[in-house]
């Protein structure tokens, strides 16, 4: 999920296709700027949990010391929080035999998420790494835009590891690890979605405010809320469909407009944050998503 300020960086530019990113190129995940997590909104529903906020604090603050140290700090789960993945990863599992891309639902498999425990982030690394040498590094809350989306030039996502409040286990008002672990990170291990990933994040450093407006519609409409088209029928790809059970079956309802994916019409296309979405776009494949990014992207 993104926030809605813009600045702009100052990082050299390097090339687009650049697909092989070694450690020794990332910048240092030290500048990261980043809202303040102390203040939980009052609609949060742990806002008013002393118990949960203390512990969403100590979660957020293992991703503060990653980024002094580099080094990623597995969060030792405890029993209500594993059962709120229980809860929350099988429900979604049964929606999603029915509404989820193949792909999506192979991947999930081959990163080892399963319904019975939460995953740790540096698990799904080493499997991402030999894949498609994506990587997932941990922050304590929500990035501003073009800062949070640079980073996927460099084939990085920025994961939250908390998790949300149990009083609401289908709700969450900010990214959390099973939007992160169920919605995001098993389309990283697909080729092509990881280097449209990285197109999206090498546009982020060098767009004009204008231009950082139409990738946020853009990545919106694909990683959030993105459909595709397989063997004739469609299915959800997006992290807010597949984390979510009211918006993957609102998604197939007759009450969205499924529309053939427009580049041109996506990033013009304005969405509510908080309602559910009365437009999707449905792209025919990956490939043809990373085709279509390249080119746009390239005309910057
Ligand atoms: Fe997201």
């Amino acid at each position: 999920m993104l926030t809605e300020t813009a600045t702009t960086t100052t990082e050299p530019a390097f090339e687009i296709s650049n697909y092989k990113i070694k450690d020794e190129d990332l910048p240092g995940f030290k500048d990261l700027k980043f809202e303040n997590i102390n203040e939980l909104h009052l609609d949060h529903p742990g806002a008013n949990d002393a118990e949960y906020r203390k512990r969403r604090d100590y979660i957020a603050g293992l991703a503060k010391s990653f980024r002094e140290t580099g080094v990623i700090t597995d969060v030792e789960y405890n029993s209500r929080e594993q059962r709120v993945w229980r809860y929350v990863a099988e429900e979604l599992e049964e929606l999603q035999q029915k509404y989820a891309s193949p792909f999506y639902l192979k991947a999930k498999k081959d990163l080892g998420i399963t319904t019975d425990r939460i995953p740790q982030l540096t698990e799904m690394n080493r499997r991402l790494k030999e894949l498609t040498g994506f990587r997932l590094a941990p922050i304590e809350g929500l990035v501003e835009t073009r800062g949070f989306l640079s980073w996927l030039s460099y084939r990085v996502m920025l994961c939250t590891q908390y998790i949300r409040h149990h009083s609401q286990p289908a709700y969450t008002p900010e990214p959390d690890i099973v939007h992160e672990a169920i919605g995001h990170i098993p389309m990283f291990t697909n080729p092509n979605f990881a280097d449209f990933s990285q197109f999206i994040g090498h546009g982020a450093r060098i767009a004009s405010d204008k231009q950082l407006e139409e990738l946020g519609r853009l990545y919106w409409f694909t990683v959030e809320f993105g459909m595709v088209e397989h063997e004739g029928a469609i299915k959800a790809y997006g992290a807010g469909l597949l984390s979510s059970f009211g918006e993957l079956e609102h998604a197939f309802s007759d009450q969205v407009d499924r529309r053939k994916f427009d580049l041109e019409e996506v990033i013009n296309q304005d969405y509510s944050y908080s309602d559910m979405q009365k437009i999707l776009y449905v792209i025919p494949s990956y490939a043809e998503l990373k085709e279509q990014t390249r080119k746009y992207i390239e005309s910057f």
